[in-house]
């Protein structure tokens, strides 16, 4: 059984976590051949793979669905993974019998919850109950609707020392690490500072105990506008638009498939088929 403790000591010993998200087969493999340290299985999926304008849309079922792939990619990686949109905010009966679906069924070793309030009682209960669970603080986009669209939190001072007070909430609850996205740099490293568990950023500056990526923004994949955070280390839609470029101009062409893509039948059979 994968545990958390491994990330609190990389804390404690100032190792670097590098996370990204992962929503399919091929990109959880590449991702645990490259060292990742943690996979999050992240409801972004609804926007990068299937084309919603929110997160807002994505299911359960979806959430399911990719933890799937994403366990079978990744087998020996710690994998957290997305509650979707409202799932965690009626009783708590309901929250427990969708984060047992997103464990049982999906695969996923914890879960990550957005936002602070009353969502600690569920963090609480939740690593009571015996799932660890990842909080998430600062930009929480499935709040999209109520924030006003994705903009950096905790420049003001009352919403730095919300943000300072509820990272300290989020640990007390018992979250084993704190997702961190779009703060000021400054503000991030204080709370990184005044917490025991990690951090992990995102739009959060280099402080953070760790980084996590939009797979998509990282890879360049499909994705025309990335946001100023994201370092691009690749541009793969340039390589996969040029293959399929090619393809359809050999296919137009008649130039595939050729000699080699096609298989042969003995030299006579033909002849003694149909003379
Ligand atoms: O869904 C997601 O990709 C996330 C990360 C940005 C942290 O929640
Ligand atoms: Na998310």
């Amino acid at each position: 059984m994968k545990s958390t403790t491994l990330f609190k000591e990389m804390k404690e010993l100032n190792e670097p976590i590098a996370m990204m998200t992962a929503y399919d087969f091929p990109g959880a493999k590449l991702a645990e051949t490259s060292g990742m340290d943690l996979l999050l299985v992240g409801d972004s999926v609804g926007m990068v793979a299937l084309g919603y304008d929110s997160t807002v849309p994505v299911t359960i079922e979806d959430m399911i669905l990719h933890t799937k792939a994403v366990r079978r990619g990744a087998r020996d990686t710690f994998i957290v993974t997305d509650m979707p949109f409202l799932t965690y905010h009626g009783s708590f009966s309901e929250t427990l019998a969708g984060a047992k679906r997103l464990i049982q069924e999906g695969g996923a070793h914890a879960l990550k919850l957005e936002g602070g309030g009353f969502i600690f009682d569920s963090i609480e209960r939740l690593t009571h109950s015996g799932v660890p669970v990842m909080a998430h603080l600062g930009l929480t986009p499935q709040s999209v609707g109520v924030l006003g669209g994705y903009k950096i939190q905790g420049k003001s001072v009352e919403e730095a020392k919300k943000l300072m007070d509820d990272a300290k909430a989020a640990e007390k609850a018992g979250a084993f690490a704190l997702v961190l996205e779009c703060v000021p740099q400054q503000l991030a490293k204080h709370i990184t500072d005044e917490l025991s568990i990690p951090t992990i950023g995102i739009g959060a500056g280099s402080h953070t105990d760790g980084q996590v990526l939009v797979y998509h923004d990282l890879i360049g994949y499909g994705v025309h506008r990335v946001p100023k955070f994201v370092k691009q280390y690749v541009k793969v839609s340039d390589i996969i638009g040029e293959g399929l470029l090619s393809y359809v101009n050999d296919v137009k062409n008649r130039t595939f498939p050729g000699e080699a893509h096609a298989f042969n039948m003995k030299n006579d059979t033909m002849t003694e088929l149909y003379g």
